[in-house]
């Protein structure tokens, strides 16, 4: 039997993904100890590898089918854009991509404004001003702490995960219009799809009976 190679994203996710796995059998002990190195993990019986990877490089693992299979937050698969199945909604780390600032960035919103816009997710934030809103603004990347743009005027609106909201209001800023709700999902290589539909299949109808 072949492996089938799981990809997980690392981080807040992993180890509730992890969890979800074991309780439909796939365990993986070897990848609970904190202060292995070791990137790679085997199940000899299942014939299962498991890899942690970057959030954002796991689409790319199961494009290219490095990993027959990958658990990642919906944001970064809109994000990736790659080529891809998405197969099942883990409902995990729920949150929403939304469009925030300071109150009063609303009316420039609302009036179709040259704004500027950081965030961390430029083609998330290209496709919703640009495809759906109609709105030309300019879109400033960053790698983390997206919220200090408007508050140091950097930008005037950001494009950013929202989770509790804590991290907007301690900051004087809010939710001014929802892109869309974020969780973690499961994506399928297209050919692993083919090739090992019977075992991918399975594990998919587990997961599912597992998160109901
Ligand atoms: C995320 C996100 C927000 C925060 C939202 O950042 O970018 O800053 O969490 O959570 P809340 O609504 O519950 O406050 P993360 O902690 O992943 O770090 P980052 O600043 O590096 O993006």
């Amino acid at each position: 039997m072949k492996y089938i190679t799981i990809a997980l994203a690392k981080g807040r996710l992993a180890k509730k993904a992890l969890e979800i796995l074991e309780t439909i059998g796939i365990t993986c002990d070897e990848m609970k100890d904190p202060d292995s190195r070791k990137l790679i993990f085997t199940n000899e019986e299942l014939k299962i590898k498991f890899f942690l990877a970057k959030a954002t490089d796991v689409p790319t693992y199961v494009e290219y089918g490095a990993a027959d299979i990958g658990i990642v937050g919906k944001d970064t698969i809109l994000e990736e854009g790659r080529k891809l199945y998405e197969v099942l909604d883990l409902n995990l780390g729920k949150c929403r991509m939304c469009v925030a600032g300071p109150k009063k960035a609303k009316e420039l919103l609302q009036h179709g404004e040259l704004i500027r816009v950081a965030t961390k997710y430029p083609n998330i934030a290209k496709d919703y001003f640009y495809n759906k809103k109609h709105q030309t603004v300019e879109i400033i990347k960053l790698n983390g702490s997206i919220e200090l743009a408007p508050i140091v005027g950097l930008s005037e609106v950001i494009v950013d995960i929202v989770e509790t909201g804590s991290t907007l209001r301690e900051n004087g800023l809010e939710v001014l219009e929802e892109i869309c709700p974020l969780s973690a999902r499961v994506v399928v290589n297209q050919v692993s799809m083919k090739m090992e539909n019977e075992r991918i299949k399975k594990m998919m109808t587990d997961l599912r009976n597992a998160i109901m």
